[in-house]
């Protein structure tokens, strides 16, 4: 009997080809798993008018773990015209399958490790070093929104707001709100698992990014609850930065910082700000991490430009891999892995065409493979 279930969600367009070529290594690695195929993504959309089916979500608690390649999202109304017309009109809405397991399975961290691997041609500096702790679940990304707004929710604001009173003079009709609320258990929560990180790895600093001088209630309440967590953590270092600043800092000296942490949106900004440096999408990776599970995935899309073509970069796919392996404890193989793609970059033999190369996705599986 296989040691590991893992949710096999591969998805749309370039997503199939890379998860592909994590299965070459994976098998290589020798990592005894079963594999349970996932429906999920835009096809499900069309004729189910759900891109996560119920089914998978249901195989995915029989799992341990989950790896996703990638999803073709459309806007609203485009979503609305390729639906099956037997649905259309049914009340279907389309929600981003990736925010659904998120959602469902509580995956409330959303880890980035940026690592500038040597010789990579795509390095914007050597010695980057970075990994990002996004919060998941709430921030600017918690879905309040309103567009219009219903005069009730205006009113109360309005009460209990003095500087509501301008929007009234623009009419009610012309607002649209979203909302970033954060809560403390979620603060905690995501700087929590920076310091034990930073313990974990033997990292020096924990720096906190939000911008709390202008976003005084949200941005002061992460602040204030990074530096009562960092009480319990002497050794490391807290830092508290201001966004903006914070993305100038991450071109200018980028081999300065350590660790991040940010709720979700500004998380997602200085992650695919971080995944640029170290070579951008054929490289980054992600985990969505919960209390007893977790989904890795490459944080590229579906890139139906490079589809069917075996063109795309594995090596996001194949790192994702590796933080799951991480994430099962599986150390000593994902050390392993991790050392083999490490070992083709320096090389710089195999390159896919991001590299400026012209090997295919499946060839730098090979090529990797072999160095296991
Ligand atoms: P994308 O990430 O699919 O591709 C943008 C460009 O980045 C590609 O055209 C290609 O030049 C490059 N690229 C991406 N992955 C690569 C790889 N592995 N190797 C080499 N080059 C790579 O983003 P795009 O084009 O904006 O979106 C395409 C579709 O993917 C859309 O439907 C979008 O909604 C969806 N999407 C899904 C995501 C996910 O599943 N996590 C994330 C981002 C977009
Ligand atoms: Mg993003």
């Amino acid at each position: 009997m296989s040691k590991y279930k893992i949710a096999w969600l591969p998805g749309d367009g370039i997503g199939k080809e890379t998860m592909e070529a994590a299965k070459i290594v994976l098998d290589k690695l020798k990592f005894n798993a079963e594999y349970i195929h996932g429906d999920i993504g835009w096809e499900f959309w069309k004729k189910e008018g759900n891109a996560l089916p119920k089914r998978t979500t249901e195989m995915m608690k029989k799992t341990d773990a989950g790896l996703f390649g990638a999803i073709t999202s459309k806007p609203k109304q485009e979503a609305e015209k390729e639906l099956d017309p037997a649905l259309k009109g049914k009340g279907y809405e389309y929600y981003s399958p990736i925010v659904q397991m998120r959602q469902e399975f509580d995956l409330h961290t959303n880890l980035r490790p940026c690592k500038a691997y040597p010789g990579n041609p795509l390095n914007y500096k050597e010695g980057i070093d970075l990994v990002i702790f996004r919060e998941n679940t709430e921030g600017m990304y918690c879905g309040v929104e309103f567009y219009p707004i219903p005069e009730k929710v205006f009113d109360v604001l309005d009460r209990h707001h003095p500087k509501m009173k301008k929007f009234r003079d623009k009419g009610i009709e012309n607002i649209a709100m979203s909302m970033r609320i954060m809560t403390k258990q979620s603060c905690t929560r995501i700087v929590k698992n920076a310091f034990e990180y930073a313990k974990k790895y033997d990292r020096r600093s924990v720096t906190v990014v939000d911008k709390p001088n202008v976003l005084r209630e949200t941005g002061g309440l992460i602040i204030r609850t990074a530096r009562r967590v960092a009480q319990d953590y002497p050794d490391i270092e807290l830092r508290e930065t201001n966004i903006d600043a914070q993305c100038m800092w991450l071109i200018k000296n980028p081999t300065d910082y350590e660790i991040l942490v940010a709720e979700n949106l500004f998380g997602d900004i200085l992650s695919d700000l971080s995944a640029q440096l170290v070579g951008g999408l054929g490289f980054a990776c992600a985990g969505n991490i919960g209390d007893g599970y977790a989904v890795f995935e490459p944080t590229h899309g579906s890139a139906p430009k490079y589809t069917g073509q075996n063109k795309a970069n594995p090596i996001a796919s194949i790192l994702a891999s590796k933080m799951m392996l991480d994430w099962l404890g599986e150390t000593e193989k994902a050390k392993i892995l991790e050392d083999a793609v490490a070992e083709v970059i320096k090389e710089g033999k195999c390159r896919t065409y991001d590299m400026g190369g012209n090997n295919t996705t499946q060839e730098m599986a090979g090529v990797i493979a072999e160095k296991i």
